[in-house]
Order: C-alpha cells, then structure tokens, then sequence
C-alpha cells in the first residue's frame, strides 16, 4: 500500500494544504492592521510634496529658514509656537504653552481648518478639508527628518 508513489503524493498534498493555510493567514494578517487603525488613514510622502505646494509660499522645509510662517522641517513632535528664529503670535505661543505637541492628531485637526483650531493666528490659509491630503503631508513632514536621519 504505502508504495513511494502514495507516500509522495501524501506529501504534495501536505505541501499543498500548508500553503493554503498560510496563504489564508498571510491575508488575515494584512487585513487585521485596517481593521484595528480607527480609520487612520495612510500617508504618503510623494503625494505629500505635491500637497506642500500650498504651504510652500509661506513655509519652507530646511532647517531654520523662515519665510512669512517658521520653517516647518522637524515639525513633527514640536511644541508649537516654539521653533527660535521666529516671531509667533501670542496666540500660537500659547497654544503651545497649554500642552499641545505637533504630533499626528493635532496636526489633522489644525489643518482642517488652523484658525478655527488656534484662534487669532498669523496664518491665514483655510485648510485642507481632503484628509488623504493631511495624511500625506504628515508623511512628508516626517520624511525629511528621516532622510536626514540616515545621511
Ligand atoms: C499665507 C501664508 C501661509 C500658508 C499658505 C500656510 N501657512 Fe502655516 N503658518 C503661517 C504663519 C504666519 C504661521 C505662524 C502662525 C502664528 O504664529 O500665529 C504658520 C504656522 C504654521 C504651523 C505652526 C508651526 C510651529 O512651529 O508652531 C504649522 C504646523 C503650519 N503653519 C502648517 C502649514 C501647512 C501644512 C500649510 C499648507 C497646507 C501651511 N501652514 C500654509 C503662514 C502660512
């Protein structure tokens, strides 16, 4: 009976069931982070460049260049209103004082609209309604200091 034709055979279909398995549980995996994220949306730093367009009049990405508004390079985890070198409105710095960090939530919510957020800023620009667009700038922002990181 368990000629080496059949034992062959039992282990192809082993082969074959082990892979469905783990197929199945490769597409669990990759399903279980969206399900989890709170519908946190991701980013992308391409896309994200091409969003900065709009910011770019007034902000600019190196480090510590200020154009009408702060350099927004290492933006990401800053205490707003505190980048030296620039004068903020009394209005950022105290955003900044009462405890908020740019960090991913707060910049989505600033965007959205920044002077209904922070009222009495400097900034005047009314928001970018599209988060994918948000999102997308997050990522850049964070890119950059990244990108320098491993130089
Ligand atoms: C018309 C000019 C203008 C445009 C356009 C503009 N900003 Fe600003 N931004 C400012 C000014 C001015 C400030 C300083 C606000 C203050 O001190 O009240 C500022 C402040 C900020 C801050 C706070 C930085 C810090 O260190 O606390 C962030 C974040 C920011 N802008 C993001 C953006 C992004 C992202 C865009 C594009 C989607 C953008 N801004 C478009 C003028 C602008």
């Amino acid at each position: 009976m368990w000629n080496k034709s059949t034992i062959a055979a039992a282990g192809a279909a082993a082969l074959f069931f082990t892979s469905v398995a783990a197929q199945t549980q490769q597409t669990d995996a990759t399903s279980a982070p969206e399900a989890d994220s709170g519908g946190v949306i991701e980013g992308d730093a391409t896309a994200g460049a091409a969003v900065f367009i709009k910011c770019r009049a007034c902000h600019s990405i190196e480090p510590n260049k200020m154009k009408v508004g702060p350099s927004l390079y290492g933006v990401v985890g800053r205490t707003p209103g505190t980048l030296e070198g620039y004068k903020f409105s009394p209005a950022m710095i105290a955003f900044g004082v009462s405890g908020a960090v740019w960090d991913e939530a707060t910049l989505d919510a600033y965007l959205i609209a920044p002077r209904d957020m922070v009222p009495g800023i400097k900034m005047i620009f009314p928001g970018l309604p599209d988060s994918q667009n948000r999102a997308d700038l997050f990522a850049y922002f964070e890119s950059l200091v990244a990108e320098d990181g491993a130089q």
